[in-house]
């Protein structure tokens, strides 16, 4: 069987999810892999006509990738709205997907990429969602192998999934003119500042007029970030060395922006065009840009709103991803606004008003089921990295790759071992960066090891801030 592996990790070959790919490879000979890497699409370095070839080439797709920010990272958000632009179909085409992560919504990630690949005709088959770690555990072996036994099953027998989503409504028009009222944006209330993050198109006049309507019918004063217009290199690459340092290595305005206009807001009215079941490639960037150096919490615990046009009904995981986000950042959700109702002028006037209302009387959310999982999934997350930067603090280019050939090192181990193709009897590999033993999470302290050349107050300042418990006494 002809497989093509779409590699969406920032970190390339280094992906550890990458290795549950070279796995499959070693351990079922027979199969003839191929490997694309996303990265070169979508920072435009390979024409997109090579991966629709490759595609075309293969009986089964897998799609390889970590969960970023309960999604698939930006730069493969990026890929899918670009292979999508194409226009293809592949109709008698399987396709799968494998991720890593804590998962910390991996269901939103898993689901957003099912919902664009039944858009272009493929044969869904269910995917693989492991944790960081599992593919050096026995367990975890098991489930890769049965999990592959399971999907050559499905491609021999022609059994594949269906859609329950509703189909993407790309024919809301640009051009329509929303009204607003006569008030002065200038006169408003300057007590509270709410944040306006677009990526309105320059044509898209009825986006535009909306966040209009929205600014002129809310009573606080309000602010407009486009991203279109922001300078931003690329996406996260997924190195941590944000978490030692507090700050990006890529240069560009995205850290400036999250601290300068995100962090002094007191709402967030998003205002996007729905595109490919999502809000594009740039929101995205900016989320898992900030995920990991603590600014992510910039997005927290401020009442949010969301201007939607391209139709919400039938977008219901995106419609989770929304609220599960604002439980996770205990944000009071305000409404959404979406034209769906054939009277935008009064969606957004009611959207303003209940903005107007949380932000008066200081709403937040009351934790639900996905608030308390988020709180406790992050945790996991927090002693994985915390552990990870223990054994490989990264504050050099030099110290990032090897802190990710070092991550890398037992998964090689494994790729290694000669019994590789024989029946499952593999050793467990005892991995330093996730068996830390006896975190005290009420108690941050960092266990006395020796590490030279490290800053250990810069790593426990860092743990504090990515701790959605710092703060909290027990
Ligand atoms: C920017 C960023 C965002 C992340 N977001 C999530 C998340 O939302 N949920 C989760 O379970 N793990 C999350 N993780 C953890 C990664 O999924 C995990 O580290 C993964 O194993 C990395 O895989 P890779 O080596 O294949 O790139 C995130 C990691 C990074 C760097």
């Amino acid at each position: 069987m002809k497989v093509l592996v779409i590699n969406g990790s920032p970190k390339g070959e280094k992906s550890i999810t990458f290795q549950t790919c070279r796995y499959i490879y070693r351990k079922f000979p027979e199969t003839d892999m191929h490997v694309i890497h996303v990265l070169k699409y979508s920072d435009g370095t390979e024409d997109m006509e090579s991966a629709v070839e490759a595609v075309k080439a293969a009986d089964l797709v897998i799609f390889s990738y970590p969960v970023y920010v309960g999604m698939a990272p930006a730069q493969l958000v990026r890929f899918i709205e670009l292979f999508k632009g194409t226009g293809e179909r592949f109709e008698d085409k399987y396709v799968t997907q494998i991720t890593t992560s804590v998962h910390l919504f991996d269901i939103t990630a898993h689901r957003y990429l099912e919902d664009n690949l039944y858009d272009m005709g493929f044969r869904v088959i269910r995917g693989l969602s492991l944790s960081t770690g599992d593919l050096l555990k026995n367990k975890g072996q098991l489930d890769v192998v049965r999990y592959w036994n399971y999907v050559v099953h499905c491609v021999n027998e022609g059994i594949y999934n269906r859609s329950f989503s509703g189909r993407e409504n790309k024919d809301i028009p640009f051009g329509i003119s929303v009204k607003h009222n006569d008030s002065v944006l200038s006169e408003k209330d300057p007590m509270y500042r709410i944040l306006v993050i677009t990526d309105c198109a320059k044509n898209d006049e009825y986006l535009r007029s909306s966040i209009v309507a929205f600014r002129h019918s809310v009573k606080y004063t309000t602010t407009v970030l486009n991203l279109h217009e922001l300078n931003m290199e690329s996406g996260c690459t997924g190195c941590y060395r944000c978490i030692v340092q507090g700050k990006c290595h890529i240069h560009d305005s995205v850290d400036h922006t999250l601290e300068k206009q995100l962090k002094t807001a007191d709402a967030i009215l998003y205002a996007f065009r729905i595109k490919d079941h999502f809000g594009g490639y740039r929101i995205k960037i900016l989320m898992d840009r900030s995920f990991c150096s603590g600014k992510y919490d910039h997005f927290g615990k401020k009442p949010s709103g969301f201007l939607l046009l391209g139709g919400l009904t039938g977008e219901d995981n995106l419609r989770l991803f929304a609220e599960s986000k604002m439980q996770e950042g205990k944000s009071f959700v305000t409404g959404y606004a979406t034209g769906e109702s054939g009277d935008m002028a009064s969606e957004i006037d009611m959207l303003a008003s209940n903005m107007s209302y949380a932000l008066y009387h200081r709403l937040s959310m009351t934790p639900d089921f996905y608030g308390i999982s988020s709180e406790k999934l992050r945790r996991d997350m927090l002693i994985y990295v915390q552990t990870t930067m223990l054994y490989h603090p990264v504050t050099t280019v030099t110290g990032m790759k090897k802190a990710q050939e070092e991550l890398l090192s037992p998964y090689e181990k494994l790729l290694k071992e000669r019994n590789i193709e024989e029946e499952m009897e593999f050793p467990d590999i005892s991995i330093p960066d996730i068996s830390m033993p006896d975190i005290n999470l009420n108690d941050l302290s960092i266990p006395e090891i020796h590490i030279p050349e490290i800053d250990i107050n810069k790593i426990r300042s860092a743990v504090n801030r990515m701790n959605p418990l710092s703060g909290k006494k027990n």
